[in-house]
């Protein structure tokens, strides 16, 4: 059958309003910045724009109050919005180049400018990503700089097969390394060696098996690997990762100079939002300006609060260049006390990739090692060969009770709540108003350890149910307190559940 074409003028009618339309939407989003009224004093304004059918509904939230916005249009780059002020209403007339929102206001008497900056937030593309810690694999801790195509395929393959998938292990993130240089026109080039179809080809594997796909770049103007950065190519790295169907940003902190932390990671975030595609962005700068306080606000999914891990137990040196520091598993853990309130849904603290079955730690090290990652709720991004794993590390790393803990949706990191000498208690508040308790001997002899209902936050004569989560048993109804025989470098972990 001949199909009909519509009428020249109701085309051009559909294209006109689909692209008016396509404005409306971009439109709409959260913004930050200040309105200056003609007294010269400066408002600071937060705005969650929303937009349906053509219609702008939202808040604009001030030093001077909250106002409902309640209609507006948006025509090219023109943004004109109205909201209520009781009883009449106040005007912004803007424009929006490039994520800003530039014009003037007035309410009333107070007539003035605004100028708001887009963020991550609802509306944008990477609003409600991460709502638990990402769980995935990384390159970076067994392979460093040698990575490749048939190795990341070869992973993704292990991922589905060794059942990590289904325990929740979703990321498959190349580390450092992937690229080579920048061309004639600065687009990223890819090592043509070591990925001969090119990266797309390495993301729709990934998405073909239901996994996810990360790479690595670094905010200053080359990799810690020498390999070129980020530096004034975010948005045109951007574009392309989104062509590239990236999932998942790590970006690194080497070579950065100057630049100021927290505006340089805002910008790579703008720049993934502005191509359209949700992609967590996993900042990667090491705990050195504090990310724990800007992270969230400039649209971070995750931080590193520290240096590097390294496969061992324990204890922090210098690395051979004389530089700080190659820490062990428990030197991070120590670094996290205190940052647990900064982490919540979407936005997390990542005390570094897992070391678990690189083979510098004892099983028992490893299972220690898992477990007080999960009280952090900290990211899970497996770092060993997952093509050939022992049984016993496969067992740690899919262990689905202690994953729950991790992934828990109320999002709370779990504390130190108990300290003597070498024997620790971390606990984790949980959503269904239990606790998840990680008993930690880090002495060199097996020891007793109990955690106390009142410092895990519940009143001593309470009675509640123990379950071991290692062991896979119910232990039974306990009150006041769980006690339990604990190895040298060893853990015991349970829920407590009233
Ligand atoms: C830094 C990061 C590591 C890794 C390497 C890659 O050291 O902290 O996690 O990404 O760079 O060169």
């Amino acid at each position: 059958m001949k199909r009909r074409s519509l009428p020249r003028s109701i085309s051009l009618l559909v294209v006109i309003c689909g692209s008016l339309l396509a404005y409306a939407q971009s439109a709409a989003g959260r913004y930050e910045g200040t309105a200056t009224d003609n007294s010269q004093q400066i408002i600071n304004v937060v705005m969650d724009l929303k937009e349906s059918d053509g219609k702008f509904s939202g808040l604009i939230s001030s030093s001077q109050g909250d106002f409902a916005v309640i209609g507006g249009s948006a025509h090219g780059d023109a943004v004109n919005l109205e909201f209520d002020l009781g009883g009449s209403s106040g005007t912004i007339e803007a424009k929006l180049t490039d994520g800003r929102l530039v014009g003037t206001f007035s309410a009333g008497e107070s007539t003035g400018t605004v100028d708001l900056k887009k963020t991550a937030g609802s509306g944008s593309p990477s609003a409600g990503l991460a709502p638990t810690p990402p769980m995935g694999w990384n390159s970076w801790n067994k392979f460093g700089c040698n990575v490749s195509e048939d190795m990341i395929k070869g992973m993704a393959d292990a991922v589905v097969k060794s059942g990590m998938k289904d325990a929740g292990y979703v990321y498959v993130n190349i580390d450092d390394c992937w690229q080579v240089s920048r061309d004639a026109n600065a687009n990223i080039v890819v090592d043509p060696q070591r990925f001969p179809h090119g990266m797309k080809a390495v993301g729709d594997y990934l998405h073909s098996l239901g996994l996810k796909f990360g790479v690595y770049s670094d905010a200053g103007s080359k990799t810690c690997a020498g390999r070129p950065g980020g530096l004034g190519h975010e948005y045109q790295d951007a574009v392309q990762y989104a062509a590239w169907g990236v999932d998942y940003l790590k970006y690194d902190w080497c070579n950065a100079t100057t630049q100021d932390a927290k505006a340089s990671y805002a910008n790579i975030r703008a720049a993934l939002d502005a191509s359209g595609r949700p992609i967590v962005l996993s900042i990667c700068e090491w705990g050195s300006h504090q990310p724990w306080l800007w992270g969230k606000e400039v649209g971070g999914n995750l931080w590193r609060t520290t240096g590097d891990i390294t496969d061992r137990w324990g204890g922090q040196d210098k690395w051979p260049d004389g530089s700080c520091c190659s820490n062990g598993m428990l030197a991070i853990l120590d670094q996290q006390v205190g940052l647990q309130s900064y982490a919540g849904p979407g936005h997390w603290n990542d005390p570094d990739m897992l070391e678990v079955g690189n083979g510098g730690m004892t099983d028992s090290e490893y299972r220690s090692h898992f477990s007080l990652w999960a009280i952090l709720a900290a990211p899970l991004l497996a770092g060993n060969d997952l093509r050939d794993m022992r049984p016993e590390i496969h067992d740690i790393l899919t262990n689905k009770e202690v994953i729950a803990v991790d992934q828990d949706a109320l999002g709370r990191e779990g504390e130190r709540v108990a300290k003597n000498g070498e024997l620790e208690v971390w606990a984790k508040q949980l959503k269904d108003g239990g606790r998840a308790v990680v008993l930690l001997n880090r002495g060199s002899s097996e020891q007793e350890i109990s955690a106390r209902w009142e410092d895990l936050g519940y009143p001593g004569g309470l009675s509640a149910s123990v379950r071991d989560l290692w062991a896979h048993k119910d232990l039974g109804k306990m009150a006041g307190k769980f006690s339990a025989r604990v190895a040298s470098h060893g853990v015991v972990m349970v829920t407590v559940k009233p």
